[in-house]
């Protein structure tokens, strides 16, 4: 039997008994009229997640790199320029994916803690024919949120497909890739929808999945597996042409996850996020702790904090884990070491987790020498809820 975790690293989350009931119902097959009608009601149910009136709107298998994957191979042909935002780990991911399918690349970087500037893209698409944009919109490794509206209005501008990775971002924040008129915008099973993880929603607009079907007679998408006219021909077409066998349970998990979400309300989950991001935020400065992302763009799904000096982060992640059942995650490339990431994410985002977790670090601290005032991290956080939450 696996040990019993608060899952607070930024994904995978706990999940919602009624995600993990899900999980074991009886299995159908792939093409079962019952599984079928399942699956137009999670395309339905994401929909409203999405916020989108995109018909091509369903799930990969695979985890949110199938997304990602997906959404480069769909839309670059060899020879294409694909301007690339980098701020950190995951959008240097998508250079690297992009430069493997054999288009011409264009970097635009951010020091990783801060986004993208639009008018670094602004000059980068200046003078070029640019076949994609790709911008991550919450940069899991750094915790910053990618204002989007004006980095969409330069790639609509140029006539460039959008990609936007909303992994870190869907179900949490508003993703709204209608308004940002992206091709494809894609994310997990395992992070703010609490799905267990292993597919990708994706949404696609009704003209880029008219250029992949187009491009099809001349130009196949390299990697047939994530070939989208294929997963649209299996999930939308009147004879469900089969591409592959579908991870069923997983699709009814994701149906439970995302029913629960459309029963929560997205702005009222947006707003439990808000919620408990701040109050986590408010007792993390209350014990001296220093947010590593500014104010002004930090993602509200995972709080970014700088391990203080003379603490051993690894020390500290290790104890939590083992002392109280509590996972967090810990800086990447540069930021080993030296940062925490706490994910504030569906199901985990709840009152009870924040406090445990302040409470825990606070003793934790203390073993190492670090002190605050004893209490500190709670109240402050109490305090948030206090002002901010109606009594029931
Ligand atoms: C922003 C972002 N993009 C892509 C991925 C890749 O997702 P997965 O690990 O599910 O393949 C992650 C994973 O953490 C992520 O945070």
């Amino acid at each position: 039997m696996p040990p019993r975790r608060v899952l607070m690293a930024p994904g995978p989350t706990n999940l919602p008994p009624a995600v993990l009931q899900a999980l074991i119902a009886p299995i159908t097959g792939h093409k079962d009229p019952y599984f079928l009608t399942i699956m137009d009601e999670t395309a339905a149910l994401l929909r409203y997640v999405f916020q989108t009136t995109n018909e091509t709107t369903l799930s990969l298998p695979g985890t949110g790199g199938a997304g990602m994957e997906s959404s480069i191979a769909n839309l670059v042909q060899p020879g294409d320029t694909a301007v690339v935002c980098v701020s950190g780990l995951f959008g240097a991911r998508m250079a690297e994916i992009a430069r493997r399918s054999g288009a011409e690349i264009v970097q635009v970087s951010a020091p990783w803690g801060r986004p993208v500037d639009p008018e670094d893209l602004r000059r980068a698409m200046a003078g070029r024919r640019v076949r994609v944009v790709t911008i991550v919109h919450g940069e899991t490794s750094t915790g910053v949120l990618q204002p989007m509206e004006e980095l969409s209005e330069i790639a609509r501008d140029n006539g460039a497909f959008l990609v936007v990775d909303a992994v870190a971002t869907i179900g949490g924040l508003p993703v709204t890739p209608d308004a940002w008129n992206s091709a494809i915008c894609y994310g997990a099973s395992q992070k703010c929808l609490s799905a267990p993880p292993g597919v990708a929603p994706v949404t696609v607009s009704p003209e880029a999945i008219d250029y992949v079907r187009g491009r099809g007679r001349y130009s196949p998408v390299p990697v047939w597996y994530l070939d989208l006219a294929e997963h649209s021909a299996y999930w939308f077409a009147q004879e469900r042409v089969y591409h592959h066998t579908a991870p069923v349970p997983l699709i009814y998990a994701l149906h439970e996850a995302c029913r629960l979400i459309a029963e929560e309300g997205i702005e009222a989950r947006w707003a439990r996020h808000a919620l408990h991001q701040q109050a986590l935020v408010a007792g993390l400065e209350a014990m001296g702790i220093q947010l590593f992302a500014d104010p002004s763009y930090r993602l509200t799904t995972v709080v970014s904090a700088c391990v203080p000096k003379g603490v051993t982060d690894a020390r500290v992640r290790g104890e939590l884990l083992s002392e109280y059942g509590i996972e967090i995650s810990g800086g990447l490339g540069e930021y080993a070491g030296r940062i925490w990431r706490i994910g504030v994410m569906g199901h985990s985002a709840n009152r009870n987790n924040i406090t445990l977790l302040l409470s825990a670090l606070e003793g934790l601290l203390a073993r190492q020498g670090y002190g605050s005032v004893g209490g500190a991290g709670v109240a402050a956080a109490d305090a948030v809820y206090a002002s901010l939450l109606t009594p029931a």
